[in-house]
């Protein structure tokens, strides 16, 4: 089985106004975000990130720890699903110039405001079917984005991440550890479907037959 370990802890903390978002949050902000377009990204806040912007220092460290942990080699191949506009791959080819990088994302917006030098590595797609043959990739990172699906399809999803790595795997998920925890989740919840206990999110892995590591977004108080 995989490992739950936390390779993002070089991510840079964000603060969460949740209390706010959760007073001004309608159904319409969901739809909208989930649609996972203009808005999403580069909307306002209430509808997603409020920005999408490049810079170093969201995921250089990460990038870095992902290469350690896994002994990546040089010429190493990654696919990171749920790639967004490639800003995670951009770090990665940095870090590592002679690999593979391959992104997916559902979302044609991020695809098209892709950071430049990702663009042509970026297909547009769904996690639920990955268009890459069995085993085609050392490590496939999925990063806040199988919890968009609901829970018959992030089986699937996950499934697919098994089944394209040839060694590792890593996955976060919105989660909780405990009931404060989850009301911030339900509070702060934009686009995701499938959220749970981290103990449960365990028993999707195994009935997935995912075997990959994991670890949690969890909704912090600010
Ligand atoms: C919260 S963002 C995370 C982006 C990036 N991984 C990061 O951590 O910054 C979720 C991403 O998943 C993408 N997404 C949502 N549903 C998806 C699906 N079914 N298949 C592939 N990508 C999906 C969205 O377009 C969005 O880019």
């Amino acid at each position: 089985m995989g490992q739950e370990i936390n390779l993002l802890d070089g991510y840079p903390a964000a603060k969460r106004p949740i209390d706010e978002r959760a007073r001004l949050i309608t159904p319409e902000h969901r739809a909208v975000a989930r649609e996972f377009g203009r808005d999403f990204f580069d909307g306002d806040r209430l509808h997603g990130y409020g920005g999408y912007n490049y810079h170093p220092r969201f995921w250089t460290e990460t990038v870095r720890r992902f290469r350690d942990h896994y002994g990546l080699k040089p010429d190493a191949s990654v696919l990171d699903v749920g790639c967004a506009k490639g800003f995670m791959m951009h770090d990665f080819k940095l870090l590592m110039p002679g690999m593979t990088i391959a992104g997916l994302d559902i979302s044609e917006y991020a695809r098209d405001h892709a950071i430049e030098d990702m663009r042509e590595f970026i297909q547009v797609g769904n996690a639920t079917a990955l268009p890459y043959a069995d085993q085609s990739f050392d490590l496939v990172i999925s990063i806040n984005t199988i919890h968009n699906l609901a829970l018959e399809d992030c089986k699937r999803a996950l499934r697919e991440v098994q089944r394209v790595s040839r060694r590792s795997a890593f996955v976060t998920m919105d989660a909780w550890r405990n009931e404060a925890g989850r009301e911030r989740m339900l509070k702060w919840n934009l686009t995701a479907l499938t959220y749970m206990h981290i103990e449960d999110w365990k028993k999707v892995f195994a009935e997935a037959g995912y075997t990959g590591d994991y670890y949690w977004f969890i909704a912090e108080s600010a």
